[in-house]
């Protein structure tokens, strides 16, 4: 057991391809477990979502990559060790799953960069960041049926609203894993790179996306997020509301004053 801290967090990122550096905006996450293949403790998802927390009150941070140490796994799922000897009780006072639903207050986008195994809880964490990018190499799964239990941590509802009903059913009730390509033709991740590409192409995704007005970043990933948890008409509504709140902010003034000067505009976050 490694005893320094779970997750590494590098803020600024390292630039990707060692293109000079630091990646302005972009936080750089890692599940430092690679003896456990960055099994997902109690201690882990605590640790994790609360540097995403800091991370999110930081107005310098634009856009946070999340991988696993090592080659061989993003999480090759929750802790079994830990879960094997757990009651029902025990799981409802412990307060871990508070911790993995704390994952969906992070207002900042979240890149998910996997190599080898995501399986268990390391699917349902790959789900639950925003973006996906896997190397060739990667594996997405939730076998958690061959343990006698099921997903815990969101996999039946990302999973099914990932990649549709039938798809998500034979993953869940076999649980056969995927590899990289299958993941991709199902529409569970966005890209798919060469496996030692990995993370300098996630974080090349994240600058990207650092490079954008960040009030109007974190408005956007809240209204694609308000598809699963709302019916339409009060999807649409919401989505008014936002764009409408964006036209009281420094950047759309920025942002349309600079299209209309042919320059390149400048964000301030404000
Ligand atoms: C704890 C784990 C682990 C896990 C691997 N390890 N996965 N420890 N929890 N989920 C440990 C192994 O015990 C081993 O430790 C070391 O990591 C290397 O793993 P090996 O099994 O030796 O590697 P390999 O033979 O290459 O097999 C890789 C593997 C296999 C196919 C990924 O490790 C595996 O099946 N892991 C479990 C996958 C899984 O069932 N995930 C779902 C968990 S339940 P030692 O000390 O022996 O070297 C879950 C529920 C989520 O996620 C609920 C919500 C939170």
């Amino acid at each position: 057991m490694s005893s320094g801290p779970l997750v590494r967090v590098a803020f600024p990122a390292p630039a990707p391809f060692g293109a000079g550096g630091p990646l302005a905006g972009v936080a750089l996450l890692t599940i430092d477990r690679p003896e456990a293949l960055n099994a997902v403790s109690f201690a882990t998802i605590a640790e994790l979502v609360s540097s995403l927390s800091v991370l999110d009150a930081d107005p310098e941070c634009r856009c946070v990559v999340l991988t696993g140490a090592g080659t061989r796994a993003f999480a090759a799922g929750a802790d079994i060790r830990e879960l094997a000897g757990q009651t029902p009780g025990s799981l409802r006072s412990g307060g871990a799953f508070e911790r993995w639903d704390e994952l969906r207050v992070i207002g900042l986008p979240i890149v998910a960069a996997v190599r080898g195994y995501a399986l268990g809880g390391g699917c349902e964490l790959a789900m639950a960041c925003d973006l996906i990018v896997a190397g060739e190499d990667a594996q997405f799964g939730q076998p958690e049926i061959k343990l006698g239990v099921i997903p815990g941590a969101g996999g039946t509802q990302r999973l099914t609203r990932a990649i549709g009903k039938v798809r998500a059913m034979e993953l869940i009730l076999t649980g056969r894993s995927i590899g990289a390509r299958e993941a991709a033709a199902a529409g569970l991740v966005n890209l798919v790179v060469p496996a030692e590409e990995t993370l300098d192409r996630a974080l090349e995704l994240a600058g990207r996306i650092a490079a954008m007005p960040p009030l109007a970043v974190r408005a956007a990933k809240a209204m694609v997020n308000r598809v699963d948890e709302t019916a339409l008409t009060q999807g649409l509504a919401d989505e008014r509301q936002a764009f409408f709140d964006l036209f009281a902010t420094e950047d759309q003034s920025e942002g349309m004053a600079a299209f209309t000067e042919k320059r390149t505009p400048t964000w301030r976050g404000r």
